[in-house]
């Protein structure tokens, strides 16, 4: 069976049959409610339909009303440049088509507010004629069929997603079909948690296949962001078991949380503590570096195991500066790379085992 009447017979069974622009499915009415449908979803849809065509029942009749009361019937739907598109549209369509929606697709194209899909949908469900669609729940049906790579944004790939779409709309029950299909990504092939046992192109489904699902559409890539680098010091005296932290400034990454203090790269770590601290340092190791991603940049952290030299209990450095036990860190909020560093100090109960180590941590992102 080919893929089209899969899908119409799935449609027949557990398609939508009943919403109210189905009915009676003249091209004005089909219009209205895809332009109502275009940002906002179907349950919502229906009431406003209703009304809207119980006081515009003819595109004359929206036309020669004041666009105020257009809004009024809009009012709730958001997006009102929808509907003063709508308004402008009758008005451009009673002078110029004669009053009657035109139903020739370029026509359809060129008014106001109406692109590709839209057209596409008002001529197949009302005219039968055959033009394929491809609004948000189709495209993520086909890019999960066909396992189209790439970002929809991208035209590359646009184009690929209307070649298939093109390709798979039926010359026959093309009304069916693309209500078959919008119905089909609304309800079985939805964005989170598909239901693929559900599905009746599941069978041929590549991205099935390949057992990512998960992955299509794919997303908008991310622009490409600077790495930065620091130093982290544990700074850690073992005779009073508790370590050096910070709390970070309020604004800022990690702002306002208990973290680790920072230093420079490329200084001397000894030296530093001494200025900034009036620490005095018997050894320093550094750890393996690991990466921590934010959304606008990379940081490259540099663990640096500071053993600090003490006969009596540290004195406290300054407000935003605190030593703590290690226990005690367990209830901090810290920021995850940071916890995992003091979990792992906390793991290494041999002093010696602290001077160097590997801390797996590859990738995260905050
Ligand atoms: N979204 C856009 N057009 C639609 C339609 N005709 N049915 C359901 N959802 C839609």
């Amino acid at each position: 069976m080919i893929l089209s009447q899969k899908i119409l017979t799935w449609f027949d069974k557990h398609g939508r049959h009943d919403l109210p622009w189905q009915k009676n499915p003249t091209p004005y009415r089909v219009w209205i409610s895809e332009i109502m449908l275009q940002q906002t979803q179907v349950t919502t849809v229906i009431d406003y339909f209703e009304r809207f065509m119980k006081r515009f029942p003819t595109l004359s009749k929206l036309a020669h009303a004041p666009l105020d009361d257009v809004f009024e019937l809009w009012s709730g739907l958001g997006y009102y440049a929808r509907a003063k598109n709508l308004h402008k549209t009758a008005q451009i369509i009673n002078t110029t088509h004669k009053g009657k929606f035109p139903t020739d697709y370029d026509a359809v194209l060129a008014l106001p507010g109406i692109g590709r899909s839209t057209a596409g949908a008002i001529l197949s469900i009302s005219t039968q004629q055959c033009y394929p669609i491809l609004d948000g729940n189709v495209k993520r049906v086909l890019a999960r069929h066909f396992a189209v790579d790439g970002w929809n944004g991208n035209p590359i790939t646009l184009e690929k997603l209307w070649q298939h779409s093109e390709k798979i709309t039926p010359k026959n029950r093309v009304k069916d079909y693309t209500q078959a299909i919008m119905d089909l990504g609304a309800t079985v092939c939805t964005r989170s948690r598909p239901k693929c046992t559900a599905c009746p192109i599941a069978r041929s489904c590549a991205a099935k296949k390949l057992d990512r699902v998960k992955f299509y559409p794919m997303p908008k890539p991310r622009a490409k962001i600077p790495t930065k680098a620091t130093g982290v010091l544990m700074l850690v005296s073992h005779k009073h078991k508790c370590i050096l932290l910070e709390k970070r400034p309020i604004k800022g990454i990690w702002g306002g949380l208990w973290s680790l203090p920072e230093c420079p790269l490329q200084t001397d770590t000894k030296d530093w503590c001494t200025k900034t601290f009036k620490l005095t340092l018997r050894t320093t190791h550094e750890w393996e570096p690991f990466r921590h991603t934010f959304t606008h940049f990379h940081l490259n952290i540099h663990p640096i195991f500071c053993e600090v030299r003490d006969q009596r209990k540290p004195k406290s450095i300054g407000l935003n500066y605190q030593w703590y036990s290690f226990e005690k860190t367990d209830t901090l909020g810290l920021p995850a790379p940071i916890r995992r560093l003091i979990d792992k100090l906390k793991s290494l109960n041999q002093p010696t085992s602290m001077l160097s180590n590997t801390i797996n941590i590859i990738e995260e992102v905050s």
